[in-house]
This record gives C-alpha cells, structure tokens and sequence, in this order.
C-alpha cells in the first residue's frame, strides 16, 4: 500500500509512521511542514503546507497514492479564533483539496476529526448522532467532515480522535503537554506526578470534563485499520470508555504507582480562563462506539490499559540504545 500521510510530526501521525514502518509492506509518503528532521528517515518526505490548495492537488497527483491519511492540524485554539480566514484555508480549504485530490486520483481518503463536533451537552453520542460544535475548531471540523461526504466518487473514513496522550516518536522526547482545559492532560498528569510534583486538575469552570481519552499509538492503528477498510462514513477511533479529568488523573496514579495525594483537583486558572475568553470548551462527551469495533473488528482500549500500554512504551523508549535516533529508540 502506497500511503501519504500529513501531520507525520505529530503526536498521532508519529505513531502512524512506526505502525506502518513495523509492517514492512507499506511505502510512506509523509508530508513535511516544519523543519527537516535532524536524523535520516527511510521513507519519502514532501514539503507542504496543507494551506496551499495548488500544492496539496499537485502532491497527490505527483504521488498517486492509494490511501492519504490527513493528520495534520492547526490545534491552536486561541490563534485559530482570532485568524479565522488563516485557519479556515488550512483546515476547510486544505481538507477539500486532499478529498477531491483523492477523488481524482483514485486514492481512499481518511481525515482525522475530533470529538469537539459535539457540544459536550448530550448524554450519549453514536457515529450517528449530529453535530453540534460550540467553538471554531469544532464547526471547522465539522465543515470538513460534510466536505468530505460530499465529493463525488470519494472512497472515505472520517476517524474521529480525543484527549490523546502518548509518545511522539518524531521529536527526541516525550512530548510533555502543559495543563489544559481540554482533556489532552494525561502527558501532563504522568510528567508532574513522575517528578514528584503537584499536578493541579482543573475541575471548571470552563473545561472538558470529561472524555474518551485516547493513547496515539491505539488510535492509530484504528486509523491504519480504517485505511485499509473500504466502508464510508464516519469512525469513532478513540479509547473506549469515558472518565472525567480526575478519574483519569487517579487511573494514571494507580498504573504508575504515583503518589495520589498529589493529584489537586483546583479551580480553572483564572489566567487560562481570561487567554481562553472567546473560546468555548465542550463539557463532557460520552459515547457509543460499538458500530466502530464491530466494522473496524477492534475495540481500542479503555482507560487503564491504555495507560499501561502507554507506561509499556514509555519504558522502551527510555531504554538506553547504543544509537540515539528516536527511530531506533523507538524500535522501529
Ligand atoms: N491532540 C488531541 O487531543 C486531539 C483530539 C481530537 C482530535 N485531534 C486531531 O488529531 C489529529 C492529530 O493531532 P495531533 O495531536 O497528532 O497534532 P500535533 O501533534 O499538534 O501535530 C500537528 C501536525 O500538523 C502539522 N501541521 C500544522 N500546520 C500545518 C500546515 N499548515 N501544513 C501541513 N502540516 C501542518 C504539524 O507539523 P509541524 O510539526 O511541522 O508543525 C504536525 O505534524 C488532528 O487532526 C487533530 O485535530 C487531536
């Protein structure tokens, strides 16, 4: 399988690569945004900024592949609010021209969506269930995945992602997040609570409580499954059972023998709340996934075994190796 990816310096996309590379029949196209890496990769890398519509047709006709797998995002909510018409060529507009480069190619289209589609205020949502986001990001995300339906002849999975925490494999380190009122806190939770210092979890106002937190690496091998599946429509590729932010922060406590009395759930930063002004935060989402597992033939992992195949991955990355690439630390 001949497979372009975008956002292959990301958190998920990194963990594509290695899935990919470890199965040894997949020829990778990895776009590249940023600078070079600083050691030798063995697949192909294309110079692209997906806001660039002429450049994203010109890589797919140039590559031909049979599956691009879009990755890559702008996740910076404060920016993305206040440069709407930056974030909206490369989210909406970079998303259209990789679904109708896919079209003319012939290539099956997987686009990485989030589970702020949704408003955070319904008890229960399904592949089915309608969007209704609260912030830009969201209806960004949202505008995209009704883009995608709507290409003729488009072969397409939309995989849906959350609160992802994990190892990303391009960067020499683990990729250590900072506190959040979203849910992608668990990176931040294991590195306070490893060095023995307090990790404060905001409990609102103005937080996503609550969440399908997702480990990278299980979620894509969801979105590698989905690749290679031939069925349209929209995937729910995250961990498979909810907790809120402190659950979460005591499940890590518990699988890492950390200490919980240092878990302090506190109010919300009123400095992250003021940065945060014009940005709303879905509260809590909950959600049914079984038609996923049951047309993908997997169940992603739920909280616990997450977190310790997490804490499995962490250890071999942490492994010292006579040679000092993450690409060779990382096993790959
Ligand atoms: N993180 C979460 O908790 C979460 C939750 C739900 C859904 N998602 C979705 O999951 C996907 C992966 O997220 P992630 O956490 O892996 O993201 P990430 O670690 O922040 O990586 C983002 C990637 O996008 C690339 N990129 C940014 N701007 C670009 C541009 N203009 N053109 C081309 N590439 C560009 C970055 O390249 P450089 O490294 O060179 O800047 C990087 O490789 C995204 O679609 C995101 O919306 C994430």
């Amino acid at each position: 399988m001949r497979l372009y990816l975008t956002g292959g310096t990301g958190l998920v996309g990194s963990n594509i690569i290695r899935l990919a590379r470890r199965r040894g029949d997949i020829d990778i196209i990895a776009s590249q945004y940023g600078p070079e890496p600083e050691w030798e990769v063995d697949y192909q890398l294309d110079p692209l900024d997906m806001s660039d519509v002429d450049a994203v047709r010109a890589s797919m006709l140039r590559y031909r592949p049979d599956v691009v797998i879009h990755c890559a995002a702008m996740l910076d909510h404060v920016y993305m609010t206040a440069n709407r018409s930056i974030a909206w060529r490369a989210t909406v507009e970079g998303n259209l021209a990789f679904a109708r480069g896919c079209a003319e190619v012939g290539a099956r289209y997987i686009f990485v969506s989030s589970d702020w589609v949704f408003d955070g205020q319904e008890p229960l949502v399904t592949e089915e269930s309608p969007p209704n986001p609260v912030n830009f990001y969201g209806f960004m995300k949202a505008v995209c995945e009704r883009d995608i339906m709507a290409v003729p002849g488009l072969s397409y999975g939309i995989g849906r992602m959350a609160g992802i925490y994990g190892l990303n494999y391009a960067i020499p380190e683990l990729l250590m997040k900072d506190n959040h009122l979203g849910f992608p806190i668990t990176n931040y939770i294991i590195d306070r609570l490893s060095q023995g210092l307090i990790a404060e979890v905001w409990t609102g106002p103005k937080v996503n409580d609550m969440a399908h937190a997702s480990l990278a690496s299980d979620g894509a091998e969801m979105l590698l499954r989905l690749a290679e599946h031939d069925g349209k429509g929209i995937f729910h590729c995250w961990g498979s059972e909810a907790a809120t932010r402190l659950q979460l922060a005591h499940h890590v406590a518990d699988v890492f023998d950390f200490d919980h009395a240092l878990i302090v759930p506190v109010p919300t930063d009123p400095n992250v709340l003021e940065h945060f002004r014009h940005v709303r935060i879905p509260f809590r989402t909950v959600a049914n996934s079984e038609q996923t597992y049951r047309l993908l033939g997997r169940r992603t992992l739920n909280v616990v075994d997450g977190l310790r195949a997490f804490k499995q991955e962490l250890e071999a990355f942490r492994t010292p190796t006579p040679n000092p690439s993450p690409i060779k630390r990382a096993g790959l």
